[in-house]
């Protein structure tokens, strides 16, 4: 196990990222192909910034790339990435959305590795951990693309097989994933979350047609 994590470590110091965090992504990434070329990427609890310069390196020059976190990230994206804008911001805070909103309308794809900070009571703990995740989903909701993608980290607890749930009702296609980077005992796992459906888009598609049918053959 320790070999494990060294081995992350020296190889974050190695590819001069600020944290191991970004082979979690890079897997997913590269299992998956969710961000490509040109994208727009929205990085919620990005400090100290690996996550934003890897989603950089993939979307390239023509993407943009934002990162929020409660701590100010100072990284500069590599030659050929896309530009990042770093935001200081508690993702929590109704004014997040203006700000966002004021760098880029909405995004192909939403990434978060938000981690709380723990107090040592399990469940305020617990409780704080899926009101950030609840809300990196309505966020997701409000500044996601139409068939756009979202990846978020969550520690398995009590309310999680509900919030896959939720999010499964919102995307064509739902993954729980557990990097190989990721600490074996740690609670933390991914979820991937592909083709965001807008509401609009779910019940245009069933709603009846013109002729007050339901796509069904008409009988008598
Ligand atoms: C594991 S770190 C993220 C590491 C990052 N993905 C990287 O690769 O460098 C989790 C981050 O979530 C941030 N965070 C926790 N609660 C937050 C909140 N309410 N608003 C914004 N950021 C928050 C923390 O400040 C912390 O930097």
């Amino acid at each position: 196990m320790r070999k494990v994590q060294d081995y992350y470590f020296k190889k974050a110091k190695k590819d001069q990222y600020p944290a191991r965090s970004v082979y979690k992504l890079e897997e997913v990434q590269a299992k998956y192909r969710f961000m490509r070329r040109g994208d727009s990427v929205l990085d919620l609890g990005c400090f100290p910034g690996s996550w934003s310069l890897f989603a950089a390196e993939v979307v390239g020059p023509k993407g943009v790339v934002v990162g929020v976190d409660l701590q100010q990230a100072i990284e500069s994206p590599r030659p050929g990435s896309a530009p990042i804008h770093w935001l200081c911001q508690d993702i929590m805070e109704p004014e997040l959305v203006p700000l966002v909103r004021r760098i880029r309308p909405a995004f192909k794809v939403l990434i978060s590795d938000l981690a709380p900070k723990t107090t040592g009571n399990r469940w305020a703990d617990s409780q704080h951990s899926i009101d950030l995740v609840r809300r990196t989903l309505a966020l997701a909701e409000i500044l996601l693309l139409d068939r756009g993608h979202y990846i978020c980290k969550v520690f398995q607890g009590e309310d999680f097989p509900a919030f896959v749930d939720e999010v499964k009702q919102r995307f064509a296609m739902v993954k729980v994933l557990k990097p190989r980077s990721s600490r074996v005992e740690s609670r933390e796992v991914f979820v991937l979350a592909m083709e965001y459906r807008r509401p609009e888009t779910v019940a245009a598609s069933a709603a009846p047609d013109q002729n007050g049918m339901d796509g069904m053959n008409e009988s008598d």
